[in-house]
């Protein structure tokens, strides 16, 4: 009897599941969706505001976020059949996991495939920080280059036999410890959690305290995940432990950083610059201090954007979304 109801249910109903998505995906992968969902996608303004997805959860029985939307208790109580969450993101601090998971929501998330694209990005940053290439291009585009003909007018510094700091080994951190050691630089890192001897040797990186690291690292660059612990871990304190001379690096969550102290550390030059892909807003307000330092490099939340890495994220993001909401195992499931 139970069975034949199941088989009923699948076969005869064929149930068309209720999605909002808050900003579009790839347009294959929205093809796939509509085979089996009723869709409805956000078109306005990015990030989606609170009141909006607060009023258009309500009846889905599927949603799709990005790390920009806060999915938070107010939002998934809307939800009142509401199923399952599907971040486009390896990221979940957006969403009030706990909550969730209480009511029985399903979240799935994007890891793996996004690290080459973060730890490339994160490379990226260093390079441009380094080197000044975007401050050169100002330069250029500002009709100043007649300006820096001098031998030591307008001189970077080499990433080569520099100290990287890795806060963090997770997945990206251990790609840009690869990364960085291919560039020549001698990789530190820090984590809650040591990493095998094994790895460390292969990785060719070595474990410090929080203290040295900062101390000891030319960069500085953040892997861990937003949690209240890490909130605002980089503030003025500890970047008045870092060299006159060091970098920072963000490509992890904005809110790891405090954005007001940092501002104030560039200008002062108790650090020489700062690489950010996320901030504690995003977008970034178009008042931000940040803004009017040449010592900044701004890119704009792009760690995973890459042709191959968005279009995959797309497919997973898809996929764990009809996954959950089929009752099946999720690809990658928070
Ligand atoms: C993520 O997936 O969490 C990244 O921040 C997106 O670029």
């Amino acid at each position: 009897m139970i069975k034949y109801y199941k088989w009923f249910d699948q076969t005869f109903m064929k149930k068309r599941f209720k999605v909002l998505l808050t900003r579009r995906l790839h347009n294959t992968v929205l093809e796939k969706l509509e085979k089996k969902c009723d869709i409805r996608l956000h078109s306005g303004k990015i990030p989606m505001p609170k009141r909006t997805l607060m009023s258009q959860i309500k009846n889905v029985d599927g949603l799709i976020c990005h790390p920009y939307d806060t999915v938070d208790k107010d939002v998934i109580s809307n939800g009142k059949n509401l199923k399952a969450i599907s971040t486009f993101s390896v990221g979940f601090d957006h969403i009030d996991v706990k909550f969730a998971r209480k009511q029985g929501i399903k979240i799935g998330f994007t890891p793996e495939v996004l690290t080459n694209a973060t730890a490339e990005l994160t490379i990226g940053l260093i390079l441009d920080l380094l080197r000044r290439i975007s401050e050169g291009d100002r330069i250029i585009r500002n009709k100043k280059w007649n300006q820096i003909y001098g031998a030591h007018d307008y001189t970077g510094v080499e990433i080569s036999k520099k100290t990287i700091g890795i806060m963090g080994m997770g997945r990206i951190g251990r790609e840009v410890a690869k990364k960085a050691n291919g560039l020549g630089m001698n990789v530190i890192y820090h984590s809650r959690k040591h990493i095998s001897k094994s790895v460390e040797s292969r990785l060719k990186v070595k474990y410090v305290s929080e203290n040295v690291l900062y101390q000891k690292s030319d960069i500085v660059t953040l892997h861990v995940p937003y949690t209240k612990d890490t909130h605002h871990l980089m503030n003025s304190k500890i970047l008045k432990k870092m060299k006159k001379t060091s970098f920072l690096i963000n490509t992890s969550r904005g809110k790891i950083v405090n954005e007001k102290d940092l501002a104030i550390a560039l200008k002062k030059k108790q650090i020489r610059g700062a690489g950010l892909d996320v901030y504690e807003l995003e977008p970034l307000k178009k008042n931000s201090p940040l803004l009017s330092l040449e010592n900044v490099v701004l890119a704009p939340h792009i760690g995973s954007s890459t042709e191959e890495t968005r279009s995959k994220m797309s497919d997973i993001t898809a996929e764990n979304l009809l996954r959950a909401l089929e009752g099946k195992k999720l690809l990658y499931a928070v």
